[in-house]
């Protein structure tokens, strides 16, 4: 694995560097299911670069990615490659900051690879199973074991607001509520020990990257409601530092 990573680091350091340059020229806005989930023209720029490198290295894996040709079922025996071109969009448009490039790397539907780069900030975290995590070349040490009133959770705006999956109940538990817009920002910050995890209603693509990662640390992840993460359409999500997960499957 770690000769893949070492291969797929400079995709990313050259598709980061060519959004940090494009993304000061017009972009090209498009809606998707409504008017807060777009996609620009350097989603599909990134997603079809990334898509050509995994093409011409591992032709016989399959890809799923959040742009239009790539977002339908895959074969989940095969090695399975998950993009996430532009994770929070809507801050990449509005903010030009607070996104992410993110990617994945499955086998059997097991974790093999995450990658999620924090684009503006120049901080790629990658790692894995097999390789435990990195932040650019540093390996970082698992965050400390939180209580949910220890740290603050990352939360989903609607689902906060809406109080879906007792999100207000879960919030209040904690020491706060946080509201990013990114998924692999949250991810990041649970990585980090900033936040004691996130709750949210993630695709796939979005928790994926992350999900590698916070196996490679042995971070506790779920689908919300009780039910198992299934790698096919939206779902509620929720990652928790081990004890706090323990209290949050007691409690909610
Ligand atoms: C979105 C972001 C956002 C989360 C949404 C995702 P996108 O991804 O991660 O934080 O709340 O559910 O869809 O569309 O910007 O790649
Ligand atoms: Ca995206
Ligand atoms: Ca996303």
């Amino acid at each position: 694995m770690k000769e893949i990573a070492e291969l797929v680091i400079p995709w990313l350091e050259e598709a980061a560097s060519v959004l940090r340059e494009k993304m000061l020229e017009p972009l090209e806005v498009e809606t998707k299911s409504g008017r807060n989930d777009l996609v620009t023209n350097l989603d599909k720029a990134t997603q079809a670069f990334l898509v050509g490198k995994i093409q011409e290295h591992f032709p016989e894996d399959d890809i799923l990615g959040e742009e239009s040709g790539f977002n339908q079922e895959v074969d989940w025996q095969k090695r399975v490659w998950i993009i996430d071109p532009i994770d929070g969009t809507l801050n990449f448009v509005l903010q030009k900051q607070n996104f992410c490039i993110m990617l994945a790397l499955y086998e059997k539907r097991q974790s093999r690879l995450g990658f999620i780069y924090d684009v503006m900030a120049g901080k790629l975290y990658w790692g894995g199973r097999d390789l435990g995590v990195y932040c650019n070349q540093e390996k970082l040490r698992p965050p400390k074991a939180m209580r949910l009133a220890d740290g603050l959770l990352g939360m989903n705006a609607y689902l906060y607001a809406h109080n879906l999956c007792n999100a207000q109940a879960v919030g209040d538990a904690t020491a706060g509520v946080r509201i990013m817009g990114c998924a692999g920002l949250e991810m990041i910050a649970i990585l980090t020990g900033q936040q004691v995890g996130y709750l949210s209603n993630l695709q796939p693509w979005d928790y994926a990257p992350g999900c590698a990662l916070l196996d490679a640390f042995g971070i506790p992840y779920t689908g919300a409601d009780k039910a198992p993460l299934n790698f096919s359409g939206r779902q509620p999500f929720i990652a928790l530092s081990q004890p706090a997960f323990a209290e949050f499957q007691k409690s909610f």
